[in-house]
This record gives structure tokens, C-alpha cells and sequence, in this order.
């Protein structure tokens, strides 16, 4: 966004809500995490912040991955990328429970904090916490210069420019791009052949165009999202990568539109939330043509069940699921990997229109601060 700096004010454009600004503004916000990053030679990720020689980064043996909301988010995708793609074990803290919970810190570990202001006060004690213990830190923050990348000392920036919305959508889109490169860098260090990592060079090159085909659907999205303006509750499901992406689309709907919307394992819904579903109760299911879409598929039945409307996420032309669900949000084809991308800004336009149908502020929602500075 261009700011006025005497002012403090920020110029939106023709856009209605600096959140609908910066979700179209995410095709070039990957491209600006991605610039100089991909090695095409090496078929690789060059990320110079972390400060890391190749011996270095062979020497970790788990990494922690520590943060709160959106970033925690990512954070949970960004353990899928590392433990498939590097091999690596991954674990990922709220960052207050990290701070407090005396976590286990061998000279192997790496513990990544993400933050997009840099100034979260539970992340920043997560990062003091750590540095205390004699892990190697290395940050992913959007604000340069911000209290954790200093502290930090090493890292990467997110490269996303100034995130007006409190509502969290380039910052998250681009910390996992970050944390796939990362993992793609991981990977080169060990067992990902030059191959594999080349076609995830191309996967990865390919996001903004990915997200351009999403954009394109808006109004389709806004008129879907019309039919579900009105509903007090929602589930949000999703399985592997497409999990945590149902939990961050699921806190979208929640922050903007005060709709309680929740996020769940696909396969958690038996264990007790599905005594929720009715009629009244609509679900999201992130049914993608990924690892885990038959099962999908039976949950959405489960929820047919009982009468839930079901919303799904399918991969372009995936018949059998337009012919299970009310309405359905196409997403063009690309790998588990990648999925959580384009899924995660159909969400973003989903609950945006929601919450602009029930003339919710939407910049500046109630109660929430853009960047938690206390515990
Ligand atoms: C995201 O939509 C929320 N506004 C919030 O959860 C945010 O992600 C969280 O407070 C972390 O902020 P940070 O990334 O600046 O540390």
C-alpha cells in the first residue's frame, strides 16, 4: 500500500478495504518472496538470510517451529514441507506455550519464529526463550528492522510490503512460500534429488499464475458466499497440507464476519463435532484432488448425513464432488505441496465476502489489534 507517512494514512486504491487490496495483490506478492530465491541450477532455494553453511544446516537434526494465529498457521504448514520434503522432524508451538512450557532444546535444533510485524509479544519471548537455550534462530518477518528479526540476528524477510488489514492475507501466503523454500533447500541439502527439486522449482514458479485463476473467480466466490451470510456457525475440514489451511480459513471467516467458524481434521469430525451438524450448520470441505480426497469425500457424505450444506474446495472438472456438494469453489490442478495457496485465497475471498454481505468493518475488526504487543 502507498502511505502517506505524514499522515500515517494508507491510499487503498479503488478497493473498498485494504483486506480486499491486499489479497489481489498476492500474485506479486509471492513473486516478491520468490525473487532471487530459486537456484534453477542447483534446483534449489537460495536464502542468504539464514546465515547457514551447507554443513550447518546438515547438522539439524529437529527444527520448532514458533508462533501465534496466521503465522502459527503457516507455521503448520510449513511442518509438512519439512518433515516430507527434508526429512527433518518438525514440531510447531503456539508461541505463549513455547515461551512458558520449558521446551526441549538440543544443540540440533533449529527453532524458526514467524511473525509478519516482528512485534508479537508472546513470539518475541519465544525467540528470547530459545536464543537463552543455545538454539540456532532464524526468523521469517515481513517488517524489516522489526524487534525479532533483530533479535533473531538471521533469517528471511517476507518481502510482502505493509500489511494494513488486521485480518491476515499476503503475510500468511507469503510465509509459506517462505517456509517451502526453506524446505526445498533442506531437501537439496539431503535426500531430495536434483530432479524432484527441480520439478518443485517449476511448482513453485508456477503459484502466481495459480492464484491469477483464483482472482478471476471472485464474483463466482462472492455469490456462493452470498448464500452463507447469514449462518451462526461453521466448519471448516480439511486433511494433510489442507488442514491447517482449514483452520487458517476458518479464523478469516471468524475475525471479519464474528460468524463461529471452526476449523477441524477431516477425520476429527466422528470424534464428537459432527453432533453439531444440521440443517443450520454448513461445512467447508477442502476436497482438492490431493493425497486424502476420497476420504473427504466420505466425510462430506457424513455431513450430507445430517443435513449439513456442504461448501467444497475441488479441483477444476472433479465431478464427483460438484455432485455431492451445494456449491463448489474450482481451484486449477497443482500438487499437495502447493495446494494450501490457491485454497487458502478462495478462503480469504470467501469470508471477505461474508463479512462485507453483513456490512462487518472488515480492516478493523472489533476487539482485535494488527499486531499483539501484549501477553
Ligand atoms: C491473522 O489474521 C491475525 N490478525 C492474527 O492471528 C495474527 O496472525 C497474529 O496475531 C500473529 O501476528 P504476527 O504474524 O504479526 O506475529
Amino acid at each position: 500500500a502507498k502511505i502517506d507517512w505524514e499522515t500515517g494514512a494508507a491510499e487503498k486504491g479503488n478497493y473498498p478495504h485494504f483486506m480486499l487490496k491486499e489479497i489481489f495483490e498476492q500474485p506479486e506478492t509471492v513473486e516478491n518472496a520468490i525473487r532471487g530465491r530459486l537456484d534453477h541450477e542447483m534446483a534449489s532455494a537460495i536464502l542468504s538470510g539464514i546465515g547457514l553453511s551447507p554443513r550447518e544446516l546438515l547438522q539439524i537434526g529437529h527444527i520448532v517451529i514458533a508462533g501465534c494465529g496466521s503465522s502459527m498457521h503457516a507455521g503448520l504448514v510449513g511442518e509438512y514441507y519439512f518433515e516430507d520434503l527434508a526429512g527433518i522432524s518438525t514440531s510447531v508451538e503456539q508461541a505463549a506455550e513455547f515461551r512458558y512450557r520449558n521446551p526441549i532444546i538440543e544443540p540440533n535444533t533449529l527453532v524458526i519464529p514467524i511473525s509478519q510485524s516482528g512485534e508479537t509479544a508472546d513470539t518475541i519471548a519465544a525467540v528470547r526463550e530459545a536464543a537463552a537455550k543455545g538454539a540456532i534462530v532464524t526468523a521469517l518477518c515481513n517488517v524489516v528492522g522489526s524487534t525479532i528479526a533483530r533479535e533473531a540476528g538471521r533469517g528471511i524477510y517476507l518481502h510482502a510490503g505493509p500489511e494494513i488489514s488486521v485480518a491476515s492475507t499476503k503475510a500468511f501466503l507469503s510465509q509459506v512460500v517462505v517456509l517451502l523454500l526453506f524446505a526445498l533447500l533442506l531437501g537439496r541439502n539431503r535426500r531430495l534429488s536434483r530432479s524432484r527439486g527441480a520439478e518443485l522449482v517449476a511448482e513453485i514458479e508456477q503459484i502466481p499464475d495459480l492464484i491469477r485463476e483464483v482472482l478471476e473467480q471472485a464474483l463466482e466466490i462472492k455469490k456462493i458466499a452470498s448464500r452463507y451470510a447469514h449462518v451462526d456457525d461453521f466448519f471448516f475440514i480439511g486433511r494433510g497440507c489442507l488442514y491447517p489451511t482449514a483452520l487458517e480459513g476458518a479464523l478469516k471467516l471468524k475475525e471479519i464476519s464474528y460468524i463461529h467458524a471452526e476449523g477441524y481434521h477431516a477425520a476429527e469430525l466422528k470424534h464428537g463435532p459432527i453432533s453439531l451438524l444440521d440443517e443450520k450448520h454448513p461445512v467447508m470441505a477442502l476436497a482438492n484432488d490431493i493425497p486424502g480426497r476420497d476420504k473427504i469425500l466420505g466425510n462430506i457424505q457424513e455431513c450430507r448425513a445430517r443435513k449439513a450444506p456442504v461448501v467444497a474446495i475441488a479441483t477444476r472438472g472433479d465431478r464427483a464432488i460438484r455432485d455431492l456438494t451445494q456449491d463448489v469453489i474450482e481451484i486449477p490442478p497443482c500438487s499437495r505441496f502447493v495446494a494450501p495457496l490457491p485454497t487458502a485465497v478462495a478462503l480469504q475471498l470467501f469470508a471477505y465476502y461474508i463479512a462485507a454481505e453483513r456490512g462487518c468493518e472488515i480492516d478493523q475488526p472489533r476487539n482485535l489489534a494488527k499486531s499483539v504487543t501484549v501477553e
